[in-house]
């Protein structure tokens, strides 16, 4: 399987970098410099305090109106997003694909169209073709922010992946990060890979052969099967989910055979004796990719990724749209 999911179009103007990013919309991580993650990083920690206050809430984006387009299933990155929107004080909009009029046989480019009449400044959208919030951009003036585009890219989780991992250690680059298991059909898995690399942080992917793509060696990725190899090396494993929708029949022999070889289990971590950060951006397979006992140990921060998810869409929405960010419309 050859890696196939590497988007050719622009979004990253480095050259002119305007206002508080080098955007004006926020669709993947391949081509992010530097300093815009970081950016990204520390004023996601600032509003981090702001969730941290009595009153959880800041004027920042009054009077702009966002719109939450979930064509595909999700509970922390929508419910993230619409908390984050509502923290910064904007009009929020959700729109679910399986409630709407696209069940009548409406295409999507008219649903757009829609919305675009309807004046929204950001649109934040999920949607199962790679690609397709690049798309959105040909269809609407507004901000476009990719909430997940299939097998491409989900540029927030792994921005609240490096916050979380740059909370944790205070640095990332030459930080050890395993991401582990079903690389091939992962969004998270590509993001992460753009992000801490371009961050300086050292990355191996773990999992079985035909689970992770031929090539992605020339992103700057070490590759391993041994599962223990890896968490001896490393500082913090970012664990996915065994992806069944995404994956047709037959790519692992049997769950249980993929916990035994790859499976986070409490035996294997006891094994090492050894500091370790442990990460999953869910909805996980218990018993599966990870044990319970991991899971809810002292050593994951899990749940520390999931409050820092509302930090960081706090941060990348206010970085796009807030006040020092009006007329700067020159950007790509
Ligand atoms: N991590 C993540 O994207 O989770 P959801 O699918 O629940 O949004």
């Amino acid at each position: 399987m050859k890696w196939m999911v590497r988007m050719q179009y622009s979004s990253w103007n480095t050259e002119n970098r305007m206002g508080a990013l080098s955007t004006k919309h926020f669709i993947k991580l391949e081509g992010a410099p530097k300093e815009d993650i970081q950016h990204l990083i520390d004023t996601g920690l600032m509003f981090r305090e702001v969730l941290n206050r009595p009153i959880k809430k800041v004027p920042s984006l009054i009077g702009k109106n966002v719109v939450n387009l979930f064509f595909e299933n999700s509970t922390r990155t929508r419910m993230s997003f619409e908390l984050a929107e509502k923290r910064l004080s904007a009009d929020v909009t959700n729109f679910s694909a399986s409630s709407s009029s696209l069940n009548k046989g409406e295409s999507f480019k008219d649903t757009i169209q829609n919305i675009h009449a309807m004046k929204m400044d950001c649109v934040v959208m999920r949607h199962p073709v790679p690609g397709s919030c690049h798309q959105l951009t040909k269809y609407v003036d507004a901000i476009v922010i990719n909430a997940g585009d299939g097998k491409h890219e989900h540029p927030t989780q792994a921005m609240l992946d490096m916050m979380s991992l740059y909370e944790k250690f205070g640095y990332l680059k030459g930080l050890k990060v395993a991401i582990i298991g079903d690389i091939s059909h992962s969004r998270v898995a590509l993001s992460n890979i753009h992000g801490l690399i371009t961050m300086g942080a050292e990355v191996t992917l773990c999992g079985p052969p035909h689970l992770i793509p031929i090539g992605i060696k020339e992103l700057g990725v070490s590759v391993s099967h041994n599962v223990d190899e890896v968490v001896e090396w490393a500082d913090a494993l970012n664990i996915l989910r065994i992806q069944r929708e995404r994956m047709g029949v037959g790519l692992i022999p049997s769950v249980r055979e993929y916990r035994d070889f790859f499976g986070i289990t409490q035996e294997r971590l006891d094994r090492h004796k050894k500091e370790i950060v442990i990460m999953h951006p869910g909805p996980m397979n218990r018993g599966v990719e990870i044990d319970s006992s991991v899971a809810d140990g002292d050593q994951a921060i899990i749940l520390d990724q999931v409050l820092n998810g509302v930090a960081v869409r706090m941060s990348i929405l206010y970085s796009l749209l807030g006040p020092e960010e009006e007329g700067k419309d020159e950007k790509k």
